[in-house]
């Protein structure tokens, strides 16, 4: 299997899983990811409203991508903040960049990573989708971990980066001058190290600098992991 034919099987076997399971049910609170992995997962659920097997999913979504995807599929979206939402999720699903043994993840690779970790962070149950090419030993030395900033502290953040020892690019647009601008309205620095973080360790030292709105490190809700493999198999840890 091509790597996007494993990101479609990991989605739909997921999503199918959780709804078999009674994971996934008619009037739950779902969170939906960003990515062409949390995509067909996306789509795998618009298929499931369409033939009734679910109704009245309220979505909270985490980028424009996502919420075109809903718009267009006809998935009701909601703010965390609507009442009916009430700031809890009762499952969220979502890609990654990569995901280590203990299931720690780097996420950010689509710019995504601040209402994702807001959504993660506030789901009862937290389902991770990949191929296998992101199943990797430890963290930091090879995806690079994207932290969004406020850009006028772009010199500050950077200088406090690179005493934690992560070398910091800024993450420039593709057929746009300058950086990328996220979803809102700030900068990611893409960050390097020499050798393997500590991720629970490194997500706090990085939420503690003043400018940093979100690290793309994500250890506190610990995900379901949806594992797909070149030769069709898909694994759950
Ligand atoms: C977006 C994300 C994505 O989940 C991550 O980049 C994986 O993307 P893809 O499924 O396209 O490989 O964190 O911010």
């Amino acid at each position: 299997m091509t790597q996007s034919e494993q990101k479609k099987l990991a989605a739909e076997t997921a999503v199918d899983a959780m709804i078999s399971e009674g994971k996934i049910f008619s009037g739950m609170k779902i969170g939906l990811g960003t990515g062409s992995t949390a995509m067909p997962a996306v789509h795998r659920l618009a298929e499931r409203i369409k033939d009734g097997t679910l109704k009245d999913i309220k979505a909270v979504v985490t980028s424009f991508q996502t919420s075109n995807a809903c718009q267009d599929l006809g998935i009701q979206v909601y703010s965390m903040n609507d009442r009916v939402i009430g700031g809890r999720l009762d499952l969220a699903v979502d890609g990654a960049d990569e995901a280590d043994a203990q299931n720690n993840l780097i996420k950010g690779g689509g710019a995504a990573l601040l209402r994702e970790k807001i959504v993660a962070y506030n789901s009862s149950l937290f389902v991770i989708v990949i191929d296998e090419s992101k199943d990797v030993k430890s963290l930091g030395t090879k995806f690079p971990v994207p932290v969004e900033i406020v850009g006028d502290a772009r010199v500050p953040v950077t200088a406090a980066l690179e005493r934690l020892g992560a070398e910091c690019t800024l993450r420039e647009g593709v057929r746009k001058c300058g950086p990328v601008i996220t979803d809102n309205g700030n900068q990611i620095l893409d960050c390097l190290w020499q050798n393997p973080v500590n991720p629970p360790e490194m997500e706090a030292k990085i939420a503690e600098i003043a400018g940093v709105v979100e690290v793309g490190l994500f250890t506190k809700n610990k995900p379901i992991i949806f594992v797909a493999h070149e030769d069709g198999s898909v694994l759950r840890r």
